[in-house]
């Protein structure tokens, strides 16, 4: 059962329009809207406020500014970890650090009163010079305290890289740049507050119910009995919803103020604005390699954007550190403070923008030794990890490569670039490789067998599309030996056991492996009950031979259903706690280096008049573990893919340096892929079974998808036309005047 490609249990009430997400619960009495005001300029200070139009106007309940809303606590600069818990007060100063920084806050009867009573605050400003520009400011960069919240290091060293590439006899020394990107879920950040007396219940669009209960009870200073966060459907993330915004504090500490429900639903433009972006990076490669192809030099120094209001750095360092085994080995990263707002987690933080410069820089080396870069992978493959000299779990990365390549039918490459025109096409085949950890945290999942039978699996873990709902009820039907079908899978409320939810791909293993181990421990009861059971034909039977199957619990010939066992033995049903600990804590997590792998590959042509990139195949080949349901995890890498095709060549936010906004911020200008850009996409998961990883031999595959899939495709595009573009996206503009003619 665990791995069935089973649809999606949850689906039917997806696409009826049933599944209730956090602004469509109407059960709690009419609530009041909330419209959030943000700051016309990027750095300045407020210097006068007149509310008294927006408090006349129709319907509105409430005004609040730095002036008059409620106090709220401050992080706490001590707090270590990702942070998404830490507190994130709102409407605290007058100071503005980037553009669009809530400044006034306004709810009202209606959505429409709210929003225009918002546009009547009148706020005056006095404007400094802010930095906006990562280029222009790289000579103030600085070294980061921290990386990824401290989960990895900001710089690594191995050998000497200098000496080491100086010697090399083929180098490469290249400049890779990436925008900022955007983690835009379909469904915006939003959040309904509602108050009972001192308690409140909190339905809000969050990939960490643990995460956003414990940063609205940071943030108010609330005990954490008072707040319940619900969940139960999440509309995607990819980052942005790890932590909670401003749209949950103010609702909750509004509904609060006013003994009303109050909803506050982030305007799209809001979202590009204050729910964090992957910060641009600058990304300098150099590879130093014999004349047969063994690289002796790794270096890759990262640059990357950090803001005034809070730090976020990307471990985009790390990508390369246990790719390739070059024995002179340097990572370094640094920081620029700029007048934007926080950079937050975008799906393979760190790992996606690396693979872009790695696997670029990867393939100028191939080209420069005249190596296939299939085969220059294959000469570096490490037989353990290059810098922690700790062996793989299972890598299989050659396999990956090799299997790919007959799939792809990479031996109709032309080399040469620039040597294949269809028509008014250049056509040119790409490749790069992708690698992304794999890790764990704390989980708790419940699984527990109702008086009258009814099996039932609860966590604080979120589905935000990916399949979890689905992934739990394989897990436990087979634990239970019920069909999937027959679990009740309920999910994203803090009243049930806790998890860091969906994010870091460790989301499905993370909740996976506790319900797995929830379920062992359940049936230990079970049987323990029916040995001891003069009533059941199990009764005095060897409790270690006992299966579970088709709703029975059986020793030898002697069976009974699970729903008499519980009704004679657990009148009051039967319940099972499994959890899981910290990688930290995991031997196998030092002793071993685990990660997930893939292959990817891409076809394109390029308009030779226009300089238009058409993507025509793209082909994954990963090895990632035991997958648990493989046509969702096939979903996530084909998602992957997608969005690594739209990096290479579609989106960019782009900063207006004159007032530090997000110029294009909104759908229709912030560029993402429609169905006429993508082509056939395939994604194959090779068999394993990484018994390192958990005893479900599963890894975390959510974020491999997207890594290498952009360089597969400019690797391609430089295949096609022989340029290569080092600013990412690969856009016309960069490419038209360098096309061959
Ligand atoms: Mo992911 S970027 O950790 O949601």
């Amino acid at each position: 059962m665990i791995g069935s490609p089973v649809t999606r249990i949850d689906g039917p009430l997806k696409v009826t329009g049933t599944a209730t997400y956090s602004a469509e619960v109407w059960d709690v009495g009419q609530p009041l809207y909330g419209s959030i005001v943000g700051a016309p300029i990027g750095h300045g200070r407020i210097v006068a406020i007149q509310t008294a139009r927006a408090e006349a106007s129709p319907g509105v309940q409430l005004v609040w500014t730095y002036r008059n809303a409620p106090p709220q606590h401050a992080p706490d600069e001590s707090a270590k970890g990702l942070g998404y818990s830490c507190p994130y007060p709102v409407l605290c100063s007058a100071e503005i650090q980037h553009y669009g920084e809530p400044v006034a806050f306004v709810v009202a009867e209606t959505a429409e009163q709210a929003r225009t009573a918002a546009s009547l605050v009148e706020l005056a400003y006095t404007s400094t010079e802010g930095h906006y520009d990562l280029a222009a400011r790289e000579p103030h960069a600085f070294v980061p305290e921290t990386v990824q919240g401290g989960f990895v290091a900001a710089e690594s060293s191995v050998g000497d890289l200098e000496a080491a590439f100086a010697a090399a006899q083929v180098q490469i020394d290249q400049l890779y740049t990436t925008p900022y990107e955007m983690s835009q879920a379909l469904e915006p950040h939003n959040t309904l507050a509602v108050w009972n007396g001192d308690k409140a219940t909190v339905y809000v669009s969050t990939q960490s119910v643990a995460w956003a209960h414990a940063r609205i009870c940071s943030t108010l200073g609330v005990q954490p009995e008072q707040i319940e966060i619900v969940a139960r459907y999440v509309g995607g993330g990819f980052g942005s919803k790890l932590g909670v915004h401003a749209d949950a504090i103010l609702a909750v500490l509004a509904a609060r103020a006013l003994a009303r429900p109050v909803k506050v639903v982030l305007a799209r433009q809001q979202v590009f604005q204050l729910a964090g972006q992957r910060p641009a990076s600058r990304q300098r490669v150099r590879l130093g390699a014999t004349a047969d192809g063994q690289l002796t030099a790794f270096g890759h120094d990262v640059t990357m954007k950090a803001s005034y209001r809070g730090d976020y750095i990307e471990d985009t360092a790390a990508n390369g550190r246990g790719l390739y085994a070059a024995p002179n080995r340097h990572t370094t990263t640094r920081a620029v403070a700029l007048h934007l707002p926080a950079g937050e987690d975008v799906r393979a933080p760190g790992d996606a923008p690396a693979s872009l410069a790695i696997e670029s820089a990867m393939d100028e080396l191939a080209h420069a030794l005249g190596v296939d870069p299939i085969e220059l992978r294959i000469r570096n493959e490490p037989e353990v990890h290059p810098e922690l000299g700790i062996p793989f779990s299972e890598r299989r990365l050659a396999e990956c490569l090799r299997e790919g390549a007959r799939r792809f039918g990479w031996e109709r490459r032309r080399p040469a670039p620039a040597s294949v025109r269809d028509g008014q096409w250049w056509v040119g085949y790409g490749m790069a490789v992708a690698i992304r950890g794999h890790y764990q945290a704390p989980t708790s999942v419940r699984v527990l067998i109702e008086p009258d039978g009814g099996v039932v699996v609860q966590s604080d873990m979120t589905d935000i599309g990916t399949g979890t709902y689905t992934i739990l009820s394989q897990v436990v039907g087979e634990g239970l030996g019920v069909p999937h079908t027959a679990v009740r899978v309920e999910l994203g409320r803090s009243a049930f056991p806790s998890s860091p939810g969906s994010g870091g791909s460790w989301g499905a293993t993370n909740s996976c492996t506790a319900a797995h181990r929830a379920c062992t421990a359940l049936r230990a009861k079970l049987v323990a009950a029916a040995i001891a059971d003069p009533r059941s034909p199990l009764h005095g039977k060897d409790p270690a031979a006992a299966t579970v199957a088709n709703g029975r619990l059986a020793i030898g010939d002697a069976s009974e259903s699970l729903a008499e066992l519980v009704e004679h033995c657990f009148p009051n049903g039967v319940d099972a706690l499994g959890s899981i600990g910290d990688f930290d804590e995991d031997p196998n997590h030092k002793a071993y280096a685990l990660n997930t792998y893939g292959a990817q590959f891409a076809e394109v042509r390029v308009d030779a008049v226009t300089g238009e990139v058409r993507l025509s195949r793209m082909l994954g080949v990963f090895v990632g573990g035991r997958m648990l349901n493989r046509l969702t995890a096939r979903s996530q890498l084909i998602g992957g893919m997608i969005w690594g095709a739209s990096a290479a060549l579609l989106e960019e936010a782009v900063v207006d340096t004159r007032f530090g906004s997000f110029i294009n911020r909104d759908l229709a200008q912030y560029l993402v892929p429609a169905h006429a850009d993508i082509p056939e996409v395939d994604a194959i998961m090779l068999d394993s079974f990484d018994d390192k990883a958990n005893e479900l031999g599963a890894k975390g595959i959510g974020e491999v998808g997207i890594c290498g899939a952009g360089a597969a495709i400019a690797n391609a595009v430089f295949n096609a036309t022989g340029v290569r573009v080092r600013d990412f996206p690969i856009t016309l503009e960069k490419l038209l005047p360098r096309l061959p003619r």
